[in-house]
């Protein structure tokens, strides 16, 4: 029965990864994968999470199921997070949110809602997007089609055929936006682009679904919230995946969430319920262990404190990082032109090196970087970027 199974091909972001680990050169650098690495080039526990772990650690008392939704004090603090402390979302309980199991999971729970409780079979994705959402969302069954997002001759966004695209789009399609630090390009919308995505998306029908990994990573946890804030003021229905893999560095915690904004109240309420049922389906409810921290940060008015501080000490390493190699790529002679790295958001980098260069910097130089070309600035060092830079100087 098994005998005629073939073997997949490696995923483009993890199998890269795999490969990585089994590369035995000691120079080896991975800028593969979106996590964040210190300028040691470690991926360390937050010491706020530390600290929420020593204090769940004391408190805790059973190890009980959770309800299928999860953590609820961690859902109420994710709501917040999203919308903002006042948000009128959230006073008209027009939103519902249930844990998931990272960014991945928020997203295949909410297109297997979708699917099975809408007439929606259509889901419109950036062009570039994150390697994993066409996997997620055929897999469910949604048919995935691309909107143009990247000009390759500016390095810039191309708004045009954004908006071009969606034209074709038609009533109760989805769209997937990237909150904000767009994986893997790293150019976001501004604020006068978001109203007009949100208007479009008012006027043509449009399910807005956000996916948000990054929170905290472009201009800070509020100002990175815009985005979604402008469209839910707009649009009276949408969802949202986040994730606290990265600005939690929760990444093997797998602890995310799924949002659902409906036009009312009942609305809300009955989709909370099949949501719930999907979930039962899947995995029945989901681990404690990541929400309790999170939620136990959250809660706490000092420990929030501490962990917006280690926050902003990743997001401004990373753009410190951005300056320093754009820099150094001046210094080593390159000629191709990269300044326009510094102006992009977040962890990725989406350099305009070919197959061709990635695949030289790969097998010449053990630099891992993801075959379209997008570098995790998370994962370079002040002692690697000159490696990382010389190497790209001789694959011109
Ligand atoms: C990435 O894009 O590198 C991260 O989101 C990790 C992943 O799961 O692909």
């Amino acid at each position: 029965i098994f005998t005629h199974i073939e073997q997949a091909a490696a995923d483009p972001i993890l199998g890269l990864n795999d490969a990585f680990k089994a590369d035995t050169r000691k120079t080896k650098v991975n800028l593969g994968v979106g996590v964040y690495k210190d300028d040691a080039g470690q991926t360390p526990i937050l010491n706020v999470v530390k600290r929420a772990e020593a204090k769940l650690l004391e408190i805790e008392k059973s190890k009980n199921y959770l309800g299928i939704e999860g953590v609820q004090q961690f859902n109420h603090a994710v709501q917040t997070l999203l919308f903002g402390d006042n948000a009128e979302v959230i006073a008209q309980k027009r939103a519902v949110t249930v844990q998931a199991p990272g960014g991945t999971g928020a997203l295949r729970i909410g297109s297997e809602f979708i699917l099975r409780h809408t007439q929606s079979r259509t889901i419109w994705v950036s062009n570039p997007t994150w390697a994993n959402h066409q996997n997620i969302f055929t897999t469910v069954g949604l048919e995935v089609k691309t909107y143009g997002y990247y000009n390759e001759g500016t390095h810039g966004l191309d708004f045009d055929a954004f908006l071009a695209d969606l034209q074709h789009a038609n009533a109760g399609d989805l769209v997937l936006l990237h909150g904000c630090c767009h994986n893997p390009t790293g150019i976001d919308l501004d604020d006068e682009q978001w109203q007009i995505i949100a208007d479009l998306c008012l006027e043509k029908e449009l399910i807005p679904f956000f996916d948000f990994a990054y929170q905290g990573f472009g201009r800070g946890i509020e100002d990175d919230a815009q985005g979604l804030r402008i469209v839910a003021a707009k649009v009276p229905e949408l969802i949202v995946a986040n994730s606290f893999s990265k600005n939690f560095g929760l990444y093997n915690e797998r602890i995310g969430a799924l949002t659902l904004v409906a036009e009312n109240s009942d609305v809300a309420a009955c989709s909370y319920s099949q949501i719930k049922r999907v979930i039962r389906a899947n995995y029945s409810n989901p681990p404690a262990h990541g929400a309790l921290i999170v939620s136990t940060i959250l809660s706490d008015a000092e420990l929030n404190l501490q962990w917006q501080q280690e926050l902003a000490e990743m997001r401004i390493r990373i753009a410190q990082m951005r300056e320093l190699f754009v820099e150094t790529l001046m210094a080593e002679g390159v000629k191709q032109d990269f300044s326009f790295i510094k102006q992009q958001m977040g962890m990725f980098s989406f350099s305009g090196l070919n197959i061709e260069q990635v695949q030289q910097l790969r097998e010449q130089f053990a630099i891992y970087i993801v075959g379209s070309g997008r570098i995790s600035v998370a994962g370079m060092t002040t002692s690697n970027i000159p490696v990382i830079c010389k190497a790209i100087a001789q694959v011109q």
